[in-house]
């Protein structure tokens, strides 16, 4: 690419239409049996060339400038596979966040997979290494280079592409709080007879499995559940280790108007839509811009 312009990048949320755990592993993560689905929802990255240390600008306050933010560790990681020696420079990055952190929607996940592919490209990577990376920032960073509907097995990085769901239209309902992933998982085990283990998911009472024990901590995540199925979502779950909770719909309307019922009592939500496999891979392709 030219030196001189910028590339900008969608960075696609996703939810999780089921989450089972079958295992533990010994490396102390959790074998589980996933289908993730990609939404509309994205953060946005531009990656300006520019002088100086490689940095990071986010328009939301809490969002991490330094190494805590994966696309950091993205760019350091794509440096180190291009041979290049010391930090990265040379390279600015502006990130919009869309995508509510620490939300279970796989926002930071899906800008660090952004941000290897962009890195690839300034820096010549093969795309081939560059997947690879992925797995060594997070167990669902290598989703984030496939979308629409997938099986994710092991870590929920063994991917399977699976046939694309239904078109449907997402109800996200945001409770004022975030839930760490490590924390969801050490609940889940913490609840676990000690004969049980290693951990086998219940017969598909939730289509999550994280679920019970995030609702047990912080109660708003069942009402909101319960709120999304009474306005007739199909299905409505918390998504990953939470705290979103989504719910989906055939219709636009349903959907809105049961977005508006959860503004009114309080709880921020968005509307979005599924996308295919082909949309996603359509819309996550780099542009070139002749001006940043
Ligand atoms: O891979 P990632 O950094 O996103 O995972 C965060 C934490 O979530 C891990 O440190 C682990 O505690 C937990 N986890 C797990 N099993 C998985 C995925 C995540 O136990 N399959």
């Amino acid at each position: 690419m030219s030196a001189d312009r910028a590339l900008r990048l969608r960075a696609f949320a996703k939810i999780n239409l089921s989450l089972h755990i079958v295992g533990t592993r010994p490396d102390g993560y959790h074998e589980l049996r996933t289908v993730f689905q990609s939404l509309a929802l994205h953060d946005t990255l531009t990656f300006v060339p520019r002088r100086g240390p490689f940095a990071i600008q986010c328009d939301e306050p809490g969002c991490p400038a330094g190494p805590a933010n994966l696309v950091w560790r993205a760019a350091q990681l794509a440096w180190q596979a291009a041979g290049r020696s010391g930090d990265p420079h040379g390279v600015q990055v502006r990130l919009q966040k869309r995508i509510p952190v620490q939300g279970g929607l796989g926002g930071g996940s899906s800008d660090a997979a952004a941000a290897l592919r962009a890195c690839g490209l300034l820096w010549r990577v093969k795309d081939d290494t560059v997947r690879a990376l992925g797995g060594q920032i997070g167990a669902d960073v290598p989703y984030f280079f496939e979308g629409g509907t997938a099986l994710g097995l092991d870590r929920g990085d063994l991917l399977f592409p699976l046939i694309d769901a239904p078109a449907a239209w997402a109800v996200l309902a945001f409770p004022p709080f975030g839930v760490s992933t490590r924390d969801a998982f050490h609940w889940f085990d913490a609840a676990l007879p000690a004969a049980g283990r290693p951990a086998r998911s219940s017969p598909a009472r939730w289509a999550n499995d994280l679920q019970s024990q995030v609702a047990i901590r912080h109660p708003q995540v069942s009402m909101l559940v319960n709120a999304l199925r009474i306005a007739g979502a199909r299905p409505a779950a918390m998504t990953g280790s939470g705290s979103t909770v989504f719910g989906l719909f055939t219709s636009e309307a349903a959907a809105k108007a049961a977005g508006r019922r959860l503004s009114r009592s309080g709880t921020r939500s968005l509307v979005t839509r599924t996308l295919t496999r082909a949309v996603f891979a359509r819309r996550s392709r780099p542009e070139l811009l002749d001006r940043a």
